[in-house]
C-alpha cells in the first residue's frame, strides 16, 4: 500500500476532505489543527487516492515534560499518531512518523521523542523499527483517544518516553510520503 501514500501537513484546504473521509464527532481534527494555527504544533495527515489513512501531531512547545525537556534539550514531540484500523500494517504509521521527523529536521531539531503507551506493543514495535530508543522516564498521562465511530474517549496510561537521535541516526529514504511532506 506504500505506493501512493503521501504523508503532509494539513491546509484548510484539506479539512473538508479529512472530516468527511475520516469523521471525528468530538472535532478531533479542528482541535489539532487549532494548535497549528496557532503555531505550537503541526497537524500531519497521511492520504491515498483522496482518503485520509491517519495522521499525527508535532509539537513545537511540548509541556508537561520537564524531565525528558532536561535531558533532551529542545526536544520536539511526536504525538497523536493514530493509522485508521482498516490500513494498519501497510506503512502508513511509518509514513507518518518520518514526515513528523523531516519536519522536526527542518526547524533544526536534534531530537524527536514521543510517550508511547508501556502496555501499547503495537506501537512501540513500530518505534523500534524507526529507530527509536527508550529512556526509562516513564509518566503517568491523561489522554483522549477516537474509537472508529468517531466517538471520543478519556484514558489513563502509563507511558514511557522514546527518544530519537535526528544527528546520529539521519533519516533513511524509506517512503516517498516522507519526502512529499511539506511546511
Ligand atoms: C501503532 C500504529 C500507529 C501503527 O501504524 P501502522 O500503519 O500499522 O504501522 P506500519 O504499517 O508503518 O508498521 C511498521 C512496522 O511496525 C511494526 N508494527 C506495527 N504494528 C504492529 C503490530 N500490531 N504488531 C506487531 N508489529 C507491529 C511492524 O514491524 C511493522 O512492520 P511490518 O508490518 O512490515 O511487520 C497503529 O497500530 C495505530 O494507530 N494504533 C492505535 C493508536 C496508537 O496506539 N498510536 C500510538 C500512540 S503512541
Amino acid at each position: 500500500m506504500s505506493g501512493g501514500i503521501q504523508a503532509r501537513q494539513c491546509s484548510v484546504d484539506d479539512l473538508p476532505q479529512l472530516h468527511s473521509t475520516w469523521p471525528s464527532s468530538a472535532e478531533v481534527h479542528d482541535r489539532h489543527f487549532a494548535g497549528q494555527l496557532a503555531g505550537t504544533q503541526t497537524l500531519i495527515v497521511a492520504w491515498q487516492r483522496g482518503m485520509a489513512l491517519g495522521s499525527a501531531v508535532v509539537r513545537w512547545a511540548s509541556q508537561d515534560l520537564t524531565e525528558v525537556l532536561s535531558a533532551y534539550p529542545g526536544v520536539v514531540e511526536m504525538a497523536h499518531l493514530q493509522v485508521r484500523s482498516d490500513v494498519r500494517r501497510r506503512g502508513v504509521g511509518t509514513c507518518l512518523a518520518e514526515a513528523a521527523e523531516r519536519l522536526a529536521r527542518r526547524r533544526g531539531a536534534h531530537w524527536l521523542g514521543l510517550a508511547a503507551g508501556v502496555d501499547n506493543l503495537e506501537a512501540r514495535a513500530l518505534y523500534e523499527c524507526l529507530g527509536y530508543r527508550r529512556t526509562g522516564i516513564v509518566e503517568r498521562s491523561e489522554y483522549c483517544f477516537m474509537d472508529e465511530s468517531g466517538t471520543e474517549h478519556q484514558a489513563v496510561e502509563w507511558n514511557e518516553y522514546l527518544i530519537r537521535d535526528l544527528d546520529a541516526d539521519p533519516v533513511p529514504d524509506r517512503s516517498r510520503a516522507a519526502r512529499d511532506a511539506d511546511e
